[in-house]
C-alpha cells in the first residue's frame, strides 16, 4: 500500500494487548513483554507515516491499569519515559506531533516533564497525530467533557439533549477525531473504556497476534480488511457520518432558545 492510499484523515486507534503474555510465554518478566512492546510501537509509527495514516491512537496505560502490581507499573512508566525522551527527535524529524490523552493528575513529575518535552518538540508535526493515551478513560473523559461542556451554557439552565450533544461534539472532537479502524491485538474482543465515543462508527479489527509481534505485515492485513468493509452509519448505501436523526440545529439557534 503507498502513501494517499486512504481518505482524508483516517484515525486508527489500538489497544496493545498481549504484552505479558508473549513475555510469560518465553518464561520472561511481564516487563520484558512492555519493553517487547515498545518496539511494536516504533514499527507501527513508521509505517503509518508511510501509509499516510493521519491519526493513531495507541492505549499505553488505562485508568484501571493502576492495580497492577506496582514494580509493572513503575516499568511501563520507565518504558514511556524512555519511549518519549528516546523519540521525539525521530518523531519531529518524520513530521508527527505526539500528543498525550488522559488525566495528568496522578502522574510523577518526571513523566509529565518528559511528555510536555515530547508534545512541544513535536507541535509542528502535521503528517500524522500520534496520540498516546496514558491513565485514560473513556468513561471518565466523557464525563468530565460533559462537565466542562455544560459551563457553556448560560444561566446554568439545564441543557436540552440537541444543545449537550452540539456541546459534547464540539468538545470531544476538539480533543480527538472519530476513529475509524479500531484495531486489539492479544484475541481479547472487547473495548476496555477506550475511545468508546469516538469510535460510535468504528470498524472493529481484532486480531490473536500479540502485540510484541505486531509489524508492518499485520497491520497491512488490518488495512486491507478495512478497505473491504463497507461504511453505511446506519443508512443503506455507503455514506459519511451523521450526527443524530434529524439535520442538527445550529449553535448559535441552540443557545439563543435555551434548549
Ligand atoms: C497490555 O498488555 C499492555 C499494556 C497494559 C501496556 C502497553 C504499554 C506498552 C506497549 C509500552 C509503552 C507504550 C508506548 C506508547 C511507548 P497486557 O500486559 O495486558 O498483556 P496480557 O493481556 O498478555 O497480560
Amino acid at each position: 500500500m503507498e502513501q494517499g492510499d486512504f481518505k482524508e484523515g483516517l484515525h486508527v486507534a489500538i489497544i496493545m494487548d498481549g504484552n505479558g503474555r508473549w513475555a510469560t510465554r518465553r518464561g520472561l518478566p511481564r516487563v520484558a513483554g512492555h519493553r517487547a512492546g515498545v518496539a511494536a510501537v516504533r514499527r507501527v509509527v513508521e509505517r503509518a507515516l508511510d501509509v499516510g495514516i493521519r491519526h493513531l491512537t495507541v492505549y499505553a496505560f488505562s485508568s484501571d491499569n493502576w492495580r497492577r502490581p506496582a514494580s509493572e507499573v513503575d516499568g511501563i512508566f520507565w518504558l514511556l519515559r524512555a519511549f518519549l525522551r528516546l523519540e521525539t527527535e525521530r518523531l519531529r524529524e518524520r513530521g508527527a506531533r505526539l500528543q498525550v490523552i488522559g488525566r495528568r493528575d496522578r502522574l510523577a513529575q518526571s513523566v509529565l516533564r518528559a511528555i510536555d518535552k515530547a508534545e512541544q518538540a513535536t507541535a509542528d508535526g502535521h503528517r500524522l497525530d500520534l496520540s498516546v493515551a496514558i491513565d485514560y478513560s473513556s468513561r471518565d473523559a466523557i464525563a468530565r467533557t460533559a462537565a466542562s461542556a455544560t459551563t457553556a451554557i448560560p444561566n446554568e439552565r439545564v441543557p436540552s439533549p440537541d444543545l449537550l450533544a452540539l456541546l459534547l461534539m464540539e468538545t470531544m472532537n476538539a480533543q480527538s477525531t472519530d476513529v475509524d479502524l479500531l484495531i486489539r491485538t492479544g484475541g481479547e474482543k472487547r473495548l476496555s473504556d477506550f475511545l468508546l465515543w469516538e469510535s460510535a462508527y468504528a470498524e472493529l479489527y481484532f486480531t490473536d497476534c500479540m502485540w510484541p509481534d505486531f509489524g508492518e505485515a499485520e497491520l497491512e492485513a488490518a488495512l486491507d480488511e478495512f478497505r473491504r468493509r463497507e461504511r453505511r452509519y446506519g443508512g443503506l448505501v455507503p455514506t459519511e457520518p451523521q450526527f443524530g436523526a434529524t439535520e442538527p440545529r445550529s449553535r448559535k439557534t441552540l443557545m439563543a432558545s435555551g434548549v
